[in-house]
């Protein structure tokens, strides 16, 4: 555990979890502040993508919404369990079995809008600039960031608690923020701990 702490996870870690079936983070569905967004109709339909999708409830609600979404998860048991859900309710989806930052250059400037829930927290603190590096390359100019970023209030990880101050310090060059603020309408076990962004390319 306390090498886990230090380092982070490597890709066998998060594995491990999809074998034994304990998905801790997993919502169960998509996360409700995206509805609210979706109803609100800040989120339109165009190229979607979501980075460290797991099972992928969000990749499927907007699936089924008229989205062109793209996946991406590097664990196999992520992959295959969102490729059967989609199978099952016959949805269309790209599902890419990679490593996030090592997305090919095909994908530059190729989204209008990415998601983020638990996985900004779920890589190491270290990683975070290669984050927003990826996260800009891949989306088009003016493309929009919504983000569910996770404040445990917690040492170590993951989940690595990610402060207002993160968000803003990583982000700003980037980004314009559209709406940075506590997330009222979080699911129950995330109560208080989310903050909500959305954020425009610069
Ligand atoms: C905490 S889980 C969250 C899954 C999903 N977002 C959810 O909320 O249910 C983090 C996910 O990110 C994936 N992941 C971690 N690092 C990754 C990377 N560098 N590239 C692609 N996927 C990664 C893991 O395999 C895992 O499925």
């Amino acid at each position: 555990m306390a090498d886990e702490i230090r380092n982070g996870y490597e890709q066998d870690d998060w594995q491990k979890h999809y074998d034994e079936n304990d998905l801790a983070w997993d919502l169960g569905e998509v996360a409700q502040p995206f509805v609210r967004l979706w109803e609100d109709n800040l989120l339109m339909p165009g190229t979607l993508i979501v980075p460290g999708c797991g099972q992928g409830h969000e990749v499927i609600y907007f699936a089924e919404r008229g989205f062109q979404v793209t996946g991406v998860d590097f664990s196999p048991g992520a992959v295959s369990l969102l490729q059967d859900s989609l199978k099952r309710k016959n949805l269309n989806a790209q599902v890419l079995h990679r490593n996030f930052f090592e997305l090919e250059a095909k994908h530059d400037r190729a989204y209008d809008a990415l998601l983020e829930q638990t996985f900004f927290c779920a890589i190491h603190p270290d990683q975070r600039p290669a984050y927003v590096e990826t996260v800009s390359r891949i989306l088009k100019p003016g493309g929009l960031l919504f983000g569910l970023f996770y404040e445990t209030g917690e040492a170590g990880g993951p989940p690595f608690n990610t402060t207002e101050a993160d968000v803003r310090n990583h982000f700003s060059e980037a980004f314009d923020f559209d709406r940075l603020e506590k997330c009222t309408f979080s699911s129950e076990q995330r109560k208080d701990k989310e903050w909500l962004a959305v954020m425009r390319k610069k």
